[in-house]
Order: C-alpha cells, then sequence, then structure tokens
C-alpha cells in the first residue's frame, strides 16, 4: 500500500543526503512515485526563485500541452483541478499547486487510473516539503563556503599583504556565489581623486570623478544600494557604474566601505542576465564583503602608521649615534645612501632592500655604548680603547635582539666590520660566511669614512677612495660588490674633482 508519509520522510532523507541539482533529485522523485503508486505518472514544475519562470522536469511533446493547460488552470487556485486533456492508459488528470506557506513553489501533474485527489495533495505537501528543504540546504551550503573563503582570505591577509590580494582572493569566487558579471572597488585618495581595483585585484586609475553615478551617491551617502533596473536610476552613470566590461548589465549593488565613520570607496558588483538577479541575501552578503575590505584596508594603514613610527624611530636612533660624533655627523645617512644605490644595482628584492636600510641606519648603533672621547680622540687610540670601539657591532646586537622587528637586522650590524679575508671584526668571518647584507653595508662604510673628514685624519678625494675600493678588493671587500659600487658611484654621484688625502688607516677609527 503506498503511503504518502513514508515518500515524504524518503523525500527529506534524499534531500539531505545527496548533492544533486533540486531538477535531479525530482527527476528521481517522480520516478519513484510512479514505481510505488502503480498506474500513476508525475511531472513536477519548480518556479525559479530568481526568474520566477516555472521550469518542469518533463517538457517533451507528450507533457507540453498538459503543462501549459495545468499552469492556465491552477492561477488562483489551491487546491488539486481535473484537467481536460487525458492519455490512453490513464483516466485521469490531475494537476495541483505546490505552495509552502501560501506561497506558490511549483505545480504537480499526476495522470492516474483512479480520481485520489487525497494522494495528490498528500504529495504536494511532500514536495513542497523537500523543495524548501533542499533549497535551504544549497543555500546554506553556499553560505558555509562563502564565509570559508572570507575567513581564508583573511588570514592570507597579514599586516604585509595589501587590499589588492584580499580583493583578488574574495573575487575569485565572488562572481560565483553573487551570480554577477563584474566586480570592482573603487578607492578615494585624500586629494579627492580615485583609482580602483578590478575584480583580479589589480590596482588602476580612474580618470575623472565619481559623482554623478550610483558609486559616487553611495560613497557620499555611505548607504548601501541595491538597483534592479539600472536604466530607470537617473544618477546612473554607464562610465562609473557598468563594472562588467559588458554593454548589457542591467543592476547592481553598490556598498560603501566604511572606516571609522568615512567612506574610504565603494565595492560595486554588476549584473546582466535572467540568471544575475540579485536577491536580499546578495546584499548582505556584499555588505558583508565589504565589511571585510575596509577592515583589511584599516588595518594596512594601521599597519603603515606603526611602520612609519617604527621607520622615525630608527632614524632618531641614527641621528642619535651620529650626534655623538659632530666629525661623523650624517655617517649613517650617507651609508644608508650608499648601500641603497648598491642594493638596487644588484637588484635585491623589495623586502631585502627595506632590512638593508635600516640596518644601514643603524648599523653603529652600537655606538651609543661606547664612550664619547674615545670616538672624538684625536690621538693613536690605546689598545685597551680600541678594543672598547670594536665592541660596537655585538654592543648594537646587544641593544636591538629584544625587539622582534630588528631581527632581520642584526646580521648586517654585526658583521659590518669583517673583511673578506677573514681579518676583520668581531667573529673574523670570511667570503660568503659574511652575510650578504653586512658586505654592502661594508663596502658603503669604508666609502664613507674615506671620503670624510674626521678629527684624526682629512678627508680622501672621491677618485682616491674608489681607487682605495679597487685596490682592497678581494682582501677588505668583496671583490664583485665593491667594483660593482664603483660602477654605480661613478654613474649617479661622482663629481671628478680630487681632493684630499687618505691617512686613517692607522687610528683604527674608521667608519
Ligand atoms: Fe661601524
Amino acid at each position: 500500500m503506498f503511503n504518502a508519509k513514508d515518500i515524504s520522510t524518503e523525500f527529506i532523507y534524499r534531500c539531505l543526503d545527496s548533492d544533486k541539482s533540486t531538477s535531479e533529485l525530482l527527476e528521481f522523485i517522480t520516478a519513484q512515485l510512479s514505481k510505488k503508486a502503480k498506474n500513476t505518472l508525475w511531472n513536477v514544475g519548480v518556479i525559479n526563485e530568481n526568474s520566477g519562470r516555472l521550469n518542469f522536469i518533463k517538457e517533451d511533446k507528450f507533457f507540453f500541452k498538459l503543462n501549459t493547460e495545468a499552469k492556465n488552470l491552477l492561477k488562483d487556485k489551491d487546491s488539486p483541478q481535473i484537467l481536460k486533456q487525458k492519455y490512453s492508459g490513464y483516466k485521469y488528470s490531475i494537476a495541483a499547486p505546490i505552495k509552502y506557506k501560501k506561497q506558490d513553489v511549483g505545480i504537480v501533474i499526476c495522470l492516474t487510473s483512479k480520481k485520489n485527489t487525497n494522494l495528490v495533495k498528500k504529495i504536494t505537501r511532500a514536495l513542497a516539503h523537500f523543495i524548501k528543504q533542499h533549497r535551504l540546504k544549497k543555500k546554506l551550503l553556499e553560505d558555509a563556503m562563502l564565509m570559508n573563503i572570507i575567513i581564508n582570505a583573511n588570514q592570507g591577509t597579514s599586516t604585509d599583504k595589501n587590499t589588492s590580494s584580499l580583493i583578488k582572493i574574495l573575487s575569485v569566487q565572488l562572481k560565483k556565489f553573487l551570480k554577477a558579471s563584474g566586480l570592482r572597488v573603487y578607492m578615494k585618495t585624500k586629494d579627492g581623486s580615485s583609482y580602483f581595483y578590478d575584480r583580479k585585484g589589480n590596482r588602476q586609475i580612474f580618470e575623472g570623478t565619481l559623482s554623478g553615478s550610483i558609486t559616487g551617491m553611495v560613497l557620499q551617502s555611505k548607504r548601501p544600494r541595491m538597483v534592479h533596473d539600472v536604466s530607470a536610476e537617473e544618477s546612473y552613470n554607464k562610465n562609473i557604474d557598468d563594472v562588467s566590461g559588458s554593454s548589457d548589465i542591467k543592476r547592481i549593488i553598490a556598498v560603501p566601505l566604511v572606516v571609522s565613520g568615512e567612506a574610504v570607496g565603494v565595492l560595486v558588483v554588476s549584473g546582466g542576465t535572467d540568471r544575475e538577479v540579485f536577491v536580499g541575501s546578495d546584499l548582505v552578503w556584499a555588505k558583508n564583503i565589504a565589511g571585510q575590505i575596509a577592515a583589511a584596508y584599516e588595518r594596512l594603514k594601521l599597519y603603515k602608521d606603526i611602520h612609519k613610527l617604527f621607520i622615525s624611530a630608527v632614524e632618531a636612533f641614527a641621528a642619535a649615534i651620529d650626534g655623538k660624533d659632530p666629525y661623523t655627523h650624517g655617517h649613517s645617512r650617507r651609508v644608508t645612501l650608499y648601500s641603497m644605490l648598491l642594493g638596487k644595482a644588484l637588484e635585491l628584492d623589495k623586502q631585502q632592500l627595506e632590512y638593508l636600510r635600516l640596518s644601514a641606519l643603524l648599523h653603529d648603533i652600537g655606538k651609543i655604548a661606547v664612550p664619547g672621547y674615545i670616538l672624538t680622540k684625536e690621538e693613536k687610540l690605546t689598545d685597551q680603547e680600541c678594543g672598547r670601539l670594536k665592541e660596537h657591532p655585538q654592543r648594537g646586537v646587544n641593544i636591538l635582539k629584544h625587539i622582534k622587528e630588528f631581527g632581520p637586522l642584526l646580521g648586517g650590524i654585526k658583521h659590518h666590520h669583517e673583511r673578506w679575508d677573514g681579518d676583520g671584526y668581531p667573529d673574523g668571518l670570511k667570503k660568503d660566511k659574511i652575510p650578504y647584507l653586512a658586505r654592502i653595508i661594508t663596502v658603503a662604510d669604508a666609502f664613507d669614512a674615506m671620503v670624510s673628514q674626521r678629527v684624526y685624519r682629512k678627508a680622501l678625494s672621491e677618485d682616491e677612495a674608489l681607487k682605495e675600493l679597487e685596490e682592497c678588493s678581494g682582501t677588505h671587500f668583496d671583490g664583485e660588490l665593491a667594483s660593482k659600487f664603483i660602477d654605480e658611484y661613478k654613474k649617479k654621484f661622482y663629481s671628478g674633482k680630487s681632493s684630499g688625502k687618505f691617512s686613517a688607516k692607522s687610528s683604527g677609527k674608521e667608519s
């Protein structure tokens, strides 16, 4: 005996258990119904949530007329209706509306040999339940996946990444979830101009102003908009609001990116075809995503502010070192300048260049712990004084090692007085055992020491200092680096003037 209650339980079970589409499952279910309720043949039509169109599982010639009659007959009806059209082998054609909480969900058609409208009623109730459950399950799965994407995107966007990478990660999947054909994030700058990130996360210049567009209104009002028909919207501006690159967008969602109460940009999502109709939950998701992008932007801004503070602190340190000895005034800055000249010529990456810049600025920070009279003494240093001065690389490390951010700088600071031949200090490291950044700083440091006037000697001319670098290649300096520095210096700074004499070797106080 066929039992509609058992079937409805089975529907729900299959709905929760299967990852097939609603229509695939309905095909399976109608086949099962025909098997269990003998001499019946079933068809089901489901209303698409976005387009409102009624799509039947079976739409062949046999069912086409029947589907049309059922559709027309059931308008404003709540109960099963007997159709006029009949088919051989089946005495009755019964159609019933599938409703869930008074809302039309679809239509069921049953060809049967018995006029059993109660059975059709029960099946429509079970189908209504199934369709709603299955849609809910799909939505939950999509939401969970989207949430997962956002969480992963944020995890991948630590302070050293930028807003662009977040948008890139989000955009890969967002188009699918929001059924959108375009996505763009406009950002405004302090001077009122704008730029945008396309959905690949590429930053591009935006010529002109955002005002006079839906995007501009959202930026100004800080209120999101979901526009279903842009052709009926006076403020629609194709050049700004159509972010799909196609010519036929119909609708957009625009959500402001708000940071500390100020709108810093707008997330714009556009759609065109019927399948790209936006629903209320899309606006909720767009708001959620805009919130994530705004948070990433705020984190990045905060990171930049902190980094600026950090750099200011480093520069203050460097000034304090140079200030201890009026003759070495500006030495740390010049060593940084020469180090960067060489680092760029060696094509170091951005991160390494930043480490080089900071290491060079701080290379002599240990001199803070060396008595001033040693640094400014005109006569030759005693062995004890010389030993004290040579402690400055290690003392620099001792000062900075407690702060995590200085970790990558310690090698350059500790070993900037090592020599290529191993005769340097503090560890007597040789050749490539000496950290690369330290070898660069050594060349820059020595060059500046040679061309600067000190209390215990006069400055060397550029020519003399460059010649000295060349002559000491392979002994004091890494030959490759010294040679590169000479070339670059000649290209960028060489004045051709010659003055001064080099006489600092015996003092033991270079740099
Ligand atoms: Fe030094």
